[in-house]
């Protein structure tokens, strides 16, 4: 995707720039930022565009999914921990308009989610608000690539009224993802694991482009069934299944994908359950799926040490117990060894990487859960259309 980066900006002395960030990140009980990996993300393109010369950076995010304006939701900590990470003062404007502007450098503004027209339904109403958001710069810049997949007004609309950039995040992100998929150095495995059906579509998509998906997690367990098996109390998502028999058909048909052959199983969702090794096709009634087993994880392993480039979204197990970890290690040791590519996409799968101390080994670990599966879907980003070239 050929979109426009900072270094298209030209000269930016004396030029004001809303930079939309995501910084949606995770909080303790106190309100405090509990994991700061993308707000340290942004902080290079920050850096380069107060280095490049910029009077005033705007920043704008969201956080979480608010419903009536929650208090702990306003961006007050997220913008003291920029500060902290930036080395510079950044002022907190409680409205996004220009009265509410403080004469500052940095302003980072209230969740932007709190005004309804961020996320509204009318592109009418979410472009009057992108208008009023372009008004506070003479530039637009997107360093919030997880969130690129949603059609909102900070998103979408900004950059319909001034010019709209991708930050060095953004551009990381979809250079990587967007080469693994459309010229990737082969063999291009794909690992792809998690609970939700929804992940069908990617499966279905990547058999086109991967010389293997390899399946994995409560998704292998749907698969599974579609095949006849019997899964017994394995969590598997049935949402959306039946919309999408089609495509689930022509994905356990394919040989290009790839199931587990065996299952670490346990009589109850607990880490002190009963635990046994069982073929794929001997998972009893009252026993679920935890983790593949030790001859997929092997196989696994085996396939992935000699890909060139690997892509992996959704964990293989239920890593976060002990006794189910097993697949999640193999897969996360061999992408680790490699000295190819290897991606990594989704929250969950970021956490099993970083649980292994393995994710500075990684070419890239995504930011965006819903976004790299977009784009591994094959979809293209709403908020990536509108800064191309
Ligand atoms: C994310 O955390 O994936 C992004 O910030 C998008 O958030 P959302 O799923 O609430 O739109």
């Amino acid at each position: 995707m050929n979109l426009k980066t900072l270094e298209d900006m030209g000269d930016l002395s004396g030029k004001r720039v809303f930079v939309r960030v995501d910084f949606n990140v995770p909080l303790d009980e106190a309100g405090n930022v509990r994991d700061d990996k993308r707000i340290k993300f942004a902080i290079p393109t920050l850096k380069y565009l107060l280095e490049h010369g910029a009077s005033r950076l705007v920043l704008a995010s969201h956080l979480g999914r608010p419903k009536n304006n929650e208090p702990e939701l306003k961006t007050d900590k997220v913008a003291a921990k920029l500060a902290e990470l930036l080395g510079e003062p950044v002022s907190k404007a409680d409205d996004w308009g220009e009265k509410g502007l403080p004469e500052a450098k940095i302003v980072m503004l209230e969740n932007i989610r709190f005004h309804p027209a961020e996320k509204s339904k009318d592109e009418a109403e979410r472009d009057a608000f992108g208008k009023q958001l372009a008004g506070l710069a003479d530039f637009y810049v997107n360093e919030a690539f997880s969130n690129s997949h949603r059609k909102h007004a900070s998103m979408t609309s900004i950059p319909k009224f001034i010019p709209g950039y991708a930050g060095f995040g953004v551009e990381k992100e979809v250079k990587a993802i967007g080469k693994a998929l459309s010229d990737p150095e082969h063999p291009l495995i794909a690992v792809i694991g998690g609970l939700k059906a929804d992940k069908i579509k990617a499966i279905h998509n990547l058999m086109g482009k991967a010389d293997k998906v390899l399946v994995a997690g409560a998704l292998a367990c749907n698969l599974l069934k579609a095949k006849g098996y019997e899964i017994g109390a394995s969590k598997a998502d049935n949402e959306g299944m039946e919309e999408q028999a089609d495509l689930v058909k022509e994905v356990v048909a394919s040989d290009k994908v790839e199931l587990p052959t065996d299952f670490v199983v346990a009589d109850a969702f607990e880490e002190k359950a009963n635990v046994k090794t069982v073929p794929a096709d001997g998972i009893e009634p009252g026993w679920m799926a935890m983790d593949i087993g030790p001859e997929s994880a092997a196989s696994y392993a085996k396939q992935i040490s000699q890909a060139k480039t690997v892509l992996w979204f959704g964990p293989i197990g239920v890593f976060e117990m002990a006794p189910f970890a097993g697949g999640t290690k193999a897969v996360g040791e061999a992408m680790a060894a490699l000295s190819g590519v290897t991606i990594i996409g989704g929250g969950d799968s970021a956490s099993a990487v970083k649980k292994l101390g393995l994710s500075d080994k990684m070419t890239l670990v995504s930011t965006g859960g819903g976004a790299s599966l977009e784009m591994i879907e094959g979809k293209e980003l709403p908020a990536l259309k509108v800064l191309k070239k």
